[in-house]
């Protein structure tokens, strides 16, 4: 099964910063994953929330600060003081220090709350300019942002989030059109789940911190994890045993 660094290695490093890339690009796993919102600037930054008040030292939201203000506040100590001093990445920042690694980017658009017009552009831009298309995957609980990423570039793999049990799914994934589901954990393991695993559509699961619940979800055929412990995970499966 393979092995998505939520966030970065974000168990034991600040979310979404760039020690916590840094520590996955070391990591001899499948891939990443991380969220992008757009500063009032336009700029793409990678933070999971809307506003910074949980992760940094400031208040306010994405949306209304430029990335200079951004870049003024610091997002490590609160997760630690030896982190202090980390500042919030750029997408292009981020995708520096995955250049020279085989690692998958999976590129989270935010834009389920604020719609951040332009976004889509901007982040299909940057990934054709710097030659990135096929280790793209873009995901979005924002499907209609998904469905432009498909106009836009037919040939970058999309994914489709959900939180939700659901029924009939690929009747609906066709409809966006997604190449792969992206779904919550305890959704990941309900019978409707079948008929996508049948199909070859991967699905691709979060966020499985749990030994046991990621044996489970590796024998049902879920193509793929995202942890925050993805050293461990990797470790724990890498048995054929397991
Ligand atoms: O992309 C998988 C997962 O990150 C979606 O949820 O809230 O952690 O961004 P969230
Ligand atoms: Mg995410």
């Amino acid at each position: 099964m393979e092995i998505f660094a939520h966030r970065g290695a974000s168990g034991n490093f600040p979310e979404n910063t760039i020690a916590a890339f840094k520590e996955a690009a070391r990591l001899p796993v499948f891939g990443v994953e991380f969220d992008v919102h757009m500063a009032a600037d336009g700029e793409l930054v990678v933070i999971h929330d809307e506003s910074i008040d949980r992760t940094s030292d400031g208040t306010g939201y994405v949306k209304d600060m430029s990335i200079a203000d951004l870049k003024k506040h610091d997002f490590g100590s609160w997760f630690s003081p030896g982190f202090q001093g980390e500042t919030i990445p750029t997408l292009s920042e981020v995708l520096d220090v995955f250049d020279s690694t085989n690692h998958k980017l999976n590129i989270e658009l935010k834009s389920d709350i604020f719609p951040y017009e332009g976004m889509v552009e901007k982040v299909l831009d940057l990934i054709e300019t710097r030659r990135m298309e096929s280790r793209v995957i873009i995901s979005s609980f924002d499907h209609a942002a998904i469905q432009f990423v498909k106009q836009l570039n037919p040939h970058i793999e999309t994914a489709a989030l959900f939180m939700e049990v659901l029924v009939h799914p690929l009747d609906y994934l066709h409809k966006i059109p997604a190449n792969a589901l992206h779904i919550l954990f305890p959704a990941a393991i309900r019978p409707s789940m079948a008929e996508v695993i049948k199909s070859g559509m991967p699905i691709r699961t979060f966020t499985v911190n749990d030994e046991t619940y990621a044996k489970t979800l590796k024998q049902t055929g879920i193509q793929a994890i995202f942890t925050d412990y993805p050293e461990k995970m990797n470790s724990l499966l890498s048995s054929n045993k397991n």
